[in-house]
């Protein structure tokens, strides 16, 4: 069942560990109660050696996350930027998802977190397209969840936590079990507002349309670079709120995030989106593909490099 590979260093509460020993105590306090932040980040190839994607601005969300739970991290973005890049380096990998998280440690229990100390975390791992390959290239099979994404009254969706993905779960344990690949959820005013771990996309008429931050979501770090690629490439935009028939008759739907890429939504629900080609998508991924891997100069202040 262990589908992670070992790599040889992971940096715990200060300092470099050998893999094996990055552990924590049974009655550690998140564990138990869903307090921890964290972030996903990646890293890949590309001619100059491995670089890091937009490391500096996960780095802010992850201590913003924590300022909205009051979550004393005690390192600045500086710190962390030095330390991701070396846990990349020592472990001599060109490709990883780094993920980076903060929770409230062993020492006491129950709800109060403020009494425990706060332990940090860079960890990473080798991860292939979070929704396949097969999906990246022919696009995936989504269905509206029946759970509504995380209420910004119960939880911050703004603030990467734990205990926001026990609510992601449920809709992709759904999805999944029922045929499909992924879910997209509604907020709590039945409009759409984002995947289990992807922020959505949509086409019509050459008007690319992502909702606002105000409907619920992550405001997720593709999603500011796929913005950033529609005002470049020379194409409308607007951030609004669309429905769930509004994905329906979109001509192309994409989901964006740092494990999933850009990937192509080809069916909701049994309707084929569009007539199931998605040509402005595959313009986004190309050169996000590109961006990524050190191919594109105009976009290189991305990119932190590790050699
Ligand atoms: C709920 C949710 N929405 C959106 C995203 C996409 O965010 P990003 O592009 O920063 O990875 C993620 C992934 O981090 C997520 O977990």
């Amino acid at each position: 069942m262990v589908g992670i590979t070992p790599l040889k260093y992971l940096w715990m509460d200060g300092k470099f560990v050998a893999w094996e020993d990055a552990k924590v105590h049974v009655l550690t306090h998140a564990l138990h109660y869903g307090y921890a932040v964290f972030e996903g980040i990646r890293c890949h190839s590309t001619p100059k050696g491995p670089a890091i994607f937009r490391l500096d601005e996960h780095l802010e969300r992850f201590l913003n996350s924590a300022k909205i739970y009051r979550m004393n991290i005690g390192y600045t973005v500086k710190q962390l930027h030095d330390e991701c890049v070396e846990l990349v380096r020592r472990n001599g990998i060109q490709d990883a998802y780094i993920r980076p998280i903060a929770f409230s440690g062993y020492g006491q229990m129950g709800l109060d977190p403020t009494k425990c100390p706060v332990q940090v975390a860079l960890t990473l791992w080798n991860w292939g397209a979070y929704l396949g390959e097969e999906g990246l290239e022919k696009g995936v099979r989504a269905t509206v969840s029946s759970w509504i994404r995380v209420d910004s009254r119960a939880l911050p969706p703004q603030a990467k936590c734990a205990a926001n993905y026990a609510n992601s779960a449920l809709a992709k344990m759904e999805a999944t079990s029922a045929g499909y690949d992924e879910a997209i959820m509604l907020n709590s005013n039945g409009m759409v507002a984002e995947g289990p771990g992807e922020n959505i996309f949509r086409v019509k008429d050459g008007v690319v349309s992502t909702p606002p931050a105000s409907s619920g979501i992550l405001r997720g770090i593709t999603r500011d670079t796929v913005i950033k690629f529609v005002e470049d490439l020379g194409y409308v935009f607007r951030r609004n709120d669309f429905t769930r028939e509004e994905i329906f008759t979109a001509d192309e739907l994409f989901y964006t995030g740092t494990a999933a890429g850009i990937t192509p939504i080809r069916e909701v629900d049994g309707r084929l989106i569009g007539n199931g080609g998605y040509p402005i998508t595959k313009r986004f991924q190309t050169l996000y593909d590109n961006v990524i891997h050190g191919r594109e100069p105009k976009y290189e202040a991305w990119l932190s490099y590790v050699q």
